[in-house]
């Protein structure tokens, strides 16, 4: 969860005031395939979705497509997100292995046309109450999300994670070593309605 957001990034994610959101009902995750490298290029090529994260974006489909196959297919929880009956995904969430199996790190994107519509937030509701059940040993998710990247923050508050630290120079983003805020979830019995 990096990210090198300047204020007129910061900006341009803040939704307009009135935007209808979604119901957690309307958004679904499933497995990828190797036919969603089209709809993954949406966010991932998208220099404004990058720029909060620790890749590039992407220039072409066949390392996308690589990416697919080498990293996500195999992942141990890497899921598509969806909206209502619609088969392309949106956007991705991924709960990754640490040093230690009792913890797991959270991790979440979204193509930019649906940003501001409680999207993410539904996605990692979604997420925390699938993976304690489905990650054997795991009794927590943790999120480590960039200064700057308020729109995530809000995110993980809004599933209910809890905001345990700011960890000062904590990592390179981009080439700039950078604070984060680490937030963390163990209940999964208190995802927030
Ligand atoms: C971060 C991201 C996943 C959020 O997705 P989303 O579906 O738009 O998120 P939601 O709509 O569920 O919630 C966003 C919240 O942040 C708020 N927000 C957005 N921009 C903000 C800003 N600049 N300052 C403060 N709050 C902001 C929104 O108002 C919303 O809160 P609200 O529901 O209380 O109004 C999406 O912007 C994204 O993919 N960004 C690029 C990748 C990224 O940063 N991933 C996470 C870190 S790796």
């Amino acid at each position: 969860m990096e990210a090198t957001a300047t204020p007129r990034t910061q900006e341009v994610m803040k939704p307009e005031p009135g935007t209808v959101k979604v119901t957690v009902d309307e958004v679904t995750l499933r497995k990828f395939e190797l036919s969603d490298v089209d709809a993954m290029m949406a966010w991932a090529s998208d220099p404004q979705v990058a720029a909060l994260c620790r890749w590039e974006p992407y220039e072409s489909t066949e390392p996308l497509l690589a990416f697919i196959r080498d990293v996500v297919l195999p992942h141990q929880w890497f899921r598509a997100i969806c909206l209502g009956s619609e088969p392309r995904p949106v956007g991705a969430v991924s709960v990754s292995p640490t040093g230690d199996p009792c913890r797991a790190e959270l991790g979440y994107v979204l193509a930019r046309a649906h940003w501001g519509r409680g999207v993410a937030t539904a996605a990692v509701k979604r997420t925390v109450t699938a993976v304690f059940g489905e990650v054997p040993g795991l009794e927590r998710v943790e999120a480590l999300v960039d200064v700057a990247n308020l729109a995530s923050q809000r995110v993980l508050e809004k599933a209910g994670f809890t905001r345990e630290a700011v960890l000062r120079k904590y990592g390179a983003n981009k080439g700039v070593v950078r604070d984060k805020v680490m937030c963390s979830f163990i209940d999964p019995d208190a995802v927030p309605e």
